[in-house]
């Protein structure tokens, strides 16, 4: 099982729509998908998959004592949202969000998966640590936005990268507004220069509707994915 964190430096700048569209895009071809929410504080994968409504309660497998994830849209997924009251979780120091992560990940029953996502909180905090240095994850996608916190923040989340020794697989940049024509949006002159990883891929930004469409079921974005996308 490949196991990739999609991470950022801010908040905002698409982890949770990224890791959604990357499992779709997976899916259509053919392979069996996890989701693991690992923001603690502001978990809102489940909110994209599912309506408002939707309020899911984590089993316990009876044999292993382990969490049997929830099955959406084709999807293994769990998050802090099926096992607590989010209200409750917003307020957990970093030990407890630690140990939050910890058991989702490693207390869940997969499965066989060919890839777990994993959606990561904005920053360079405990979930960080957690993920990349205790649980050992080395696959990293970074998302960046071309905007001046967005890139001065991520700028802090490789330093933390670099002194754990990870190599992140490479940039997808997000919301781009330049084009060079209609519909095929460029790299960031800025973001090539700033960073050494390589920007995989650029998405435009939609209209807030078309958007929220695509989380669900990829169709407009997918042509910017390049077939050979984690290959
Ligand atoms: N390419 C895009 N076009 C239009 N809207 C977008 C695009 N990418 C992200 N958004 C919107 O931006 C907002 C933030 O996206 P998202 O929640 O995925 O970011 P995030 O990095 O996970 O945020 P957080 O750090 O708070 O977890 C959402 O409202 C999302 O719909
Ligand atoms: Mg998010």
């Amino acid at each position: 099982m490949e196991k990739i964190a999609i991470a950022s430096g801010k908040g905002g700048v698409g982890k949770t729509s990224l890791t959604l569209i990357i499992a779709n895009f997976l899916k259509s071809k053919g392979f069996k998908v996890g989701l693991l929410d690992a923001d603690i504080h502001g978990p809102n994968l489940v909110e994209l998959l599912v309506s408002e409504n939707f309020k899911a309660t984590i089993k316990n497998d009876e044999n292993d004592n382990k969490f049997q994830p929830q099955l959406i849209n084709n999807f293994v997924l769990n998050s802090i949202d099926f096992v607590i009251d989010k209200e409750n979780a917003a307020i957990w120091r970093g030990p407890l969000i630690s140990k939050a992560i910890k058991q989702l990940y490693l207390n869940t029953n997969w499965g066989k998966l060919d890839y777990l996502l994993i959606d990561m909180p904005p920053g360079t905090g405990d979930a960080y640590l957690t993920i990349l240095d205790s649980l050992g994850i080395e696959k990293i996608l970074l998302i960046a936005v071309e905007d001046e916190f967005c890139i001065s923040n991520l700028h802090k989340t490789c330093s933390l990268l670099s002194k754990l020794q990870k190599h992140p697989l490479g940039i997808i940049e997000n919301l781009s507004e330049s084009f060079s024509e209609p519909c095929s949006p460029i790299k960031s002159e800025r973001i090539k220069k700033e960073f050494t990883d390589e920007i995989l891929f650029v998405l435009p930004r939609l209209s807030r509707k078309d958007f929220y469409q695509e989380v669900l079921n990829l169709d407009k974005l997918r042509k910017y994915i390049p077939e050979n996308f984690l290959k």
